[in-house]
């Protein structure tokens, strides 16, 4: 008798949580005894073409009740669903363990006096923008987690003036004897910001990582370890830049009041949270879509007056409810790129960094910001624009090339108030 009221009180309790939380959800009685509810439901099979790639969505015929779905749990599958993609579950290794990193380094930062700017200041990086002392050793944290991958051939970091050629000494662990020729696979490109919205971090306002990962095509180049870099490496390692529609996986991280890791590998968006007890991050949203409608907008108001008219027409609209839902939107920033897009994904409505009379091409940046913010979003059932162009066709013209970007739910129809927004380009 006494395991079938426990049965029932399981399924009562299982019950309830789910109608609050309204996803499948399950009381799961966590290793340490105490009952831990995983909210996960496991995601989607299944699979998809994705520029002109077939990606095989893992399958969870099983779940483990004390960890749930785990990161790392989800890459072994991932890997084992597609084996031409294999090396990018040590890949995402290495740059889960450089967030879970970071995300500590940036939570202790007033305690360990990592705050404020580097060296005091006088720090500029490529971009001319101060650097605070964490975006440096963030920069380190994520180059060293890559390098240490053995899997990367070029990096190329919103902290770093060029792109980085790793050659084989740095992807080379030295236990290894040199007769010994152990077959390589493919060599990759990332590309990240260690830091994004560093500006926000000594005021514990959420901030970010942001990373891009192309695979290596056919372009390779070969650089003089240790000496500078001449014009036509330079060159070179410039033209290892890919538009969006080449990565093959993209993702954040989220510093906040959790730490959250959600990436897209070209088949749907997958959202992780990390549980610091066991330090694993565990799929909490799985399959995320931009909800069709939202009431948010994002953009920074305080550019209002440098904005193009159709640009203000559209948020004096949307802000009296004259827009094509016929809602008022209400506002919400935080300067941050991944936690204002982070809760657009979640929340819906419009997150948008336009270009203006100050910044024809706005600030954000196309090849470690916008471009892996574009995949996701477009992955999630969004569009990513520039107001003239799709982000994700852009070729990159240069590492620290900026581009105005414009995000929202994807529509059928896209309304005439939206693509009539004009973006400035050069
Ligand atoms: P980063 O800190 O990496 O330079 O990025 C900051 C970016 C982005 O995160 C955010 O959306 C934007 O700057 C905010 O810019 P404003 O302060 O001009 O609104
Ligand atoms: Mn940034
Ligand atoms: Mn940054």
């Amino acid at each position: 008798m006494a395991r079938l009221v426990a049965l029932l009180a399981a399924l009562a309790l299982g019950g309830a949580e789910a109608l609050a939380v309204g996803r499948t959800s399950r009381v799961v009685h966590g290793s340490r005894g105490a009952a831990r509810m995983a909210v996960t439901r496991a995601p989607k099979a299944g699979s998809a073409v994705v520029n002109g790639r077939t990606v095989v969505l893992p399958k969870f015929s099983e779940e483990c009740s004390y960890t749930g779905i785990t990161l790392t749990r989800y890459m072994i599958e991932f890997a084992r669903a597609n084996p031409e993609l294999a090396e990018l579950e040590s890949i995402l290794a290495s740059i889960q363990t450089a967030c879970k990193t970071i995300s500590t380094l940036v939570r202790r930062s007033s305690m360990t006096g990592l705050v404020g700017l580097q060296g005091g200041g006088g720090s500029v990086n490529v971009q001319g923008e101060e650097q605070k002392k964490l975006d440096v050793i963030t920069n380190d944290v994520l180059k060293n987690a890559l390098k240490f991958s053995g899997k990367m051939a070029t990096l190329a970091s919103e902290e770093e003036d060029a792109p980085v050629a790793l050659d084989e000494d740095d992807n080379y662990d030295a236990y290894r004897p040199k007769d010994i020729v152990i077959e390589e696979g493919n060599k990759y490109i990332a590309v990240f910001d260690p830091l994004d919205g560093s500006s926000n971090v000594d005021a514990g306002i959420p901030t970010g990582t942001i990373f891009g990962i192309f695979d290596e095509g056919d372009q390779t180049c070969v650089v003089d370890e240790g000496l500078p870099l001449t014009a036509a490496e330079q060159e070179c390692l410039a033209s290892t830049l890919r538009p969006g529609n080449a990565l093959i996986a993209s993702g954040y991280c989220l510093y906040s009041s959790a730490t959250h890791f959600v990436f897209t590998l070209g088949a749907g968006v997958q959202g992780f949270t990390l549980d610091e007890s066991n330090g694993e991050f565990v799929l909490t949203h799985p399959d995320i879509m931009l909800p069709p409608r939202g009431k948010i907008y994002s953009l920074n108001e305080g550019n209002r007056w440098a904005w193009d008219n159709a640009l203000r027409d559209y948020v004096t609209a949307i802000q009296k409810g004259e827009g094509e839902s016929g809602v008022a939107y209400t506002s919400r920033y935080i300067g941050s790129m991944v936690g204002d897009v982070h809760r657009t994904l979640l929340y819906g409505g419009i997150f948008a960094y336009a270009g203006d009379k100050k910044n024809v091409n706005g600030k954000l940046r196309l090849l470690y910001e916008a471009a892996p913010m574009s995949f996701l979003v477009e992955q999630a059932g969004g569009k990513a624009v520039t107001g003239l162009h799709r982000i994700m066709d852009i070729v990159p013209s240069g590492v620290h090339q900026r581009v105005p970007v414009r995000t929202r739910r994807a529509r059928a129809r896209a309304p005439v108030s939206y693509t009539h927004l004009r973006a400035h380009e050069t």
